[in-house]
């Protein structure tokens, strides 16, 4: 998620439960791809990882993502990122950002799936078949009667797996999410499909798993404010819920590995204000805490409101707050 999945976050993220988080894959924020070659500090500063082998420490793979709508350098960009070691690359069809589709990019494809087949056929011709080339779209521009068309270009073009959020692009991120359109695509196809949009508890996990009849999952702003619901999936159950030192912990954790991944003290505060106003839509706590830094200028002030909370101070003695636990079961959730 662009703004918001830095390898910090994957890093942190990944690490929980020592290292079992229940993530499978990663997706790095979008390169954009324009006729020219992307070079190979842009797609280093987009997934620090692949100097790595292209996971993160827990050994999570990070596919790289490609944002363009021209095949032949989209198909060259491909290959630059696996030449530096991406064990997978990510196209996004889905993209809503009027900059971006006022140049053609993200959605706009949505509107011909003719070009999803062409892009996703130039990658994957470009990539050896050992790569995964994985395609995020949504179910439309403007209502979701192309979906299975959609859904067929990407698979014609050789996708490996296809990820749909459910709303169409004039949607934005208004509800509702069409779980069902995701289903009729999924029964179109032969390759698997992984649902997205609005899976913030394990409730609707299951829900969506029941309409869409999808067995795996991919989780955006949920991982925000509900980190553990990668384990949870598995699971199934929501004993391993963040408490709120837990959470504390994390935050602090990323700040400290934003700093040592060479991020600035003014991005740092920038991004953990960014995944406190995200986290607060689902924990009253994380609001709170955005409430109350929102305003500061200094990442030392920030530090200062989380660090002063009792909860953490109580912390110190323990080895590690965050919960140990496995993971055993299938469905893979990807962040
Ligand atoms: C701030 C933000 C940035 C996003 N950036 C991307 C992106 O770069 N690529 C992409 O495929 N989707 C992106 N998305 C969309 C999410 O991947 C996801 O499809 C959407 O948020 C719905 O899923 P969710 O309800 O689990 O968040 C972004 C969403 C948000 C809120």
């Amino acid at each position: 998620m662009d703004g918001v999945t830095d390898g910090s976050y994957r890093e942190v993220l990944t690490a929980m439960f020592g290292g079992r988080s229940g993530i499978s894959v990663c997706v790095s924020e979008f390169v954009r791809v324009l006729r020219q070659p992307v070079t190979e500090a842009v797609f280093l500063r987009h997934c620090p990882e692949l100097a790595r082998g292209g996971s993160t420490r827990a050994g999570v793979p990070v596919f790289v993502q490609l944002l363009g709508s021209d095949p032949a350098w989209m198909a060259e960009a491909a290959a630059r990122a696996v030449a530096l070691g991406a064990p997978g690359i990510d196209l996004n069809f889905g993209c809503p950002a009027k900059t971006v589709n006022n140049s053609d990019g993200g959605a706009t494809l949505l509107k011909q799936p003719c070009r999803v087949e062409q892009v996703t056929h130039a990658v994957r011709a470009a990539v050896p078949a050992s790569i995964p080339v994985t395609v995020k779209v949504r179910v439309g521009w403007d209502d979701a009667a192309p979906m299975v068309d959609i859904a067929m270009a990407a698979e014609q073009g050789g996708a490996t797996w296809l990820t749909i959020h459910g709303r169409t692009r004039t949607q934005l991120y208004k509800p509702p999410v069409d779980w069902h359109a995701i289903g009729r695509a999924r029964e179109a196809v032969s390759m698997p499909v992984v649902a997205n949009g609005d899976l913030f508890s394990v409730s609707a996990l299951q829900r969506c798993a029941e309409v869409s009849g999808c067995s795996a999952f991919m989780i955006g702003r949920g991982a925000m404010g509900r980190p553990e619901l990668f384990v949870q999936a598995r699971t199934g159950s929501d004993r391993e819920s963040l408490s709120r030192a837990d959470m504390q912990q994390l935050l602090l954790r990323y700040v400290a590995q934003l700093l040592a991944d060479g991020a600035g003290q003014h991005a740092t505060l920038g991004r953990l204000k960014q995944w406190l106003r995200m986290g607060g839509l689902l924990r009253a706590d994380m609001a709170q805490w955005f409430d109350d830094i929102k305003r500061l200028q200094t990442l030392a002030e920030a530090e200062a409101t989380l660090t002063q909370a009792p909860q953490v101070a109580k912390l110190s003695s323990r080895k590690s707050s965050l919960p140990s636990i496995s993971t055993k079961a299938p469905p893979s959730p990807r962040a």
